[in-house]
């Protein structure tokens, strides 16, 4: 029997805070998979989730599902967060997931102008955005007007009350990697002159109403998690905050506006975020803010993800040994683990069990299949 590292255990170390209580400190990384035609998600999706539950994930964030707006998804078959079959299918997912004794909160999402149209030629839907760039210096489209702005917050507020009403433990928002959220904090897609625009806190309002909305519909003791990332897919040298102070601004009033948890995306959780210290995105936000946080970004692996969007790459099985290190320390709450827990739903079983022989590599065929 191999014998497990006694840090490993560091993993699976109960956790309360945020609202949250969970068995360990593993996170599944919400992952978008297209598997819900019509934007249903059927048995199958709820049955992917529940081998996750089963295997030790202490708590699963699902891939995005998008709230209620003709322009949300970016894809096909991206499971909807609203109308009455799609959410009778996320009831299930709950269901099978907290039997399996799991924990699972929805991501709920909006593409803005990540939107291609081309995706969809029988739609005359137009992508939405802050300033209609839908890249540095590419206008595609027009400025949201205000009353577009407010029905877009109080959808999100509805999604979220249906996390709620569903029997999910939480909620995350999706304010990461360059969609509608982010591109109202980034300056090269939001180039707004009224209150939504101007310098890095003004640009976060859009960001602080759609909070606002949530808390609203899920009361002061529901988890409302936001994810962040300072890259961008068209950019991942991009940063929001380019110091620890400016960062220090820009949290504030996300979390004043009623954020208990900060997801923070990297695509290799070991970079430190700024000149002069170790600490990591989620480092920085944890000590910032006071609040815990969920790093993630290259765990149990040794390539980072985006390389299986732009060359189709795979990932080898890594040491967990510099991620423990900064568990220890205390420098994030949680770890969220993507790709390796694709490639196989007993990642978590397997590292708490000392089965380390045993972990599998990520291969792009996983993302091919519900398994
Ligand atoms: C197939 C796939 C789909 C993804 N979809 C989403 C998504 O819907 N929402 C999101 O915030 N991140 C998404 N991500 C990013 C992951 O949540 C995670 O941050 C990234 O994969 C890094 O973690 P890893 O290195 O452990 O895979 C996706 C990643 C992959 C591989």
């Amino acid at each position: 029997m191999p014998t497990t590292s006694p840090n490993v255990q560091l993993l699976f170390q109960p956790f309360s805070g945020g609202k949250l209580e969970l068995s360990n400190r593993i996170v599944m990384a919400p992952m978008t998979r297209c598997f819900s035609p019509g934007g249903v998600p059927g048995p199958d999706v709820a049955a992917y989730y529940r081998r996750r539950a089963e295997n030790g994930v202490g708590l699963i964030v699902t891939e995005g599902t998008v709230i209620d707006h003709p322009a949300a998804a970016a894809d096909r078959d991206v499971p909807h967060f609203y109308g009455e079959r799609a959410l009778e299918g996320w009831a299930q997912v709950v269901k099978e997931v907290h039997e399996a004794g799991g924990r699972i909160i929805p991501q709920i999402w909006h593409v803005g102008m990540s939107r291609n149209p081309a995706t969809f030629p029988e739609s005359d839907t137009k992508p939405v955005g802050p300033s209609g760039y839908s890249a540095p210096n590419v206008k595609t489209g027009e400025p949201l007007s205000e009353q577009e702005i407010a029905y877009l917050v109080e959808a999100y507020g509805r999604a979220a009350g249906e996390a709620k009403r569903l029997g999910f433990d939480g909620v995350e928002i999706h304010g990461a990697h360059g969609y509608l959220i982010d591109q109202f904090f980034w300056e090269e897609t939001n180039k707004r002159t009224d209150r939504y625009g101007g310098g890095l806190v003004e640009r976060t309002r859009f960001a602080v109403e759609v909070i606002e909305a949530c808390r609203r519909a899920v009361g002061p003791d529901f988890p409302i998690v936001l994810r962040l990332s300072q890259w961008k897919p068209l950019d991942y040298k991009a940063k929001l905050a380019s110091t620890p102070e400016q960062l220090e601004k820009f949290l504030e009033p996300l979390a004043l506006a009623g954020v208990d948890i900060f997801h923070c995306s990297t695509r290799r959780f070991w970079e430190p975020e700024f000149e002069g210290s170790d600490l990591n995105f989620a480092g920085w936000t944890k000590k910032l803010t006071g609040k815990p946080t969920i790093t993630v970004g290259s765990v149990g692996l040794d390539t980072e993800f985006t390389q299986l969007f732009s060359e189709g790459k795979g990932a080898n099985v890594n040491g967990l040994e510099g991620l423990l290190e900064r568990l220890e320390r205390q420098e994030f709450d949680l770890v969220a683990v993507g790709r390796a827990l694709l490639a196989d739903p007993a990642w978590a079983a397997k590292v708490r069990d000392g089965r380390t022989d045993e972990l599998v590599p990520f291969s792009p065929e996983a993302t091919k299949s519900l398994s």
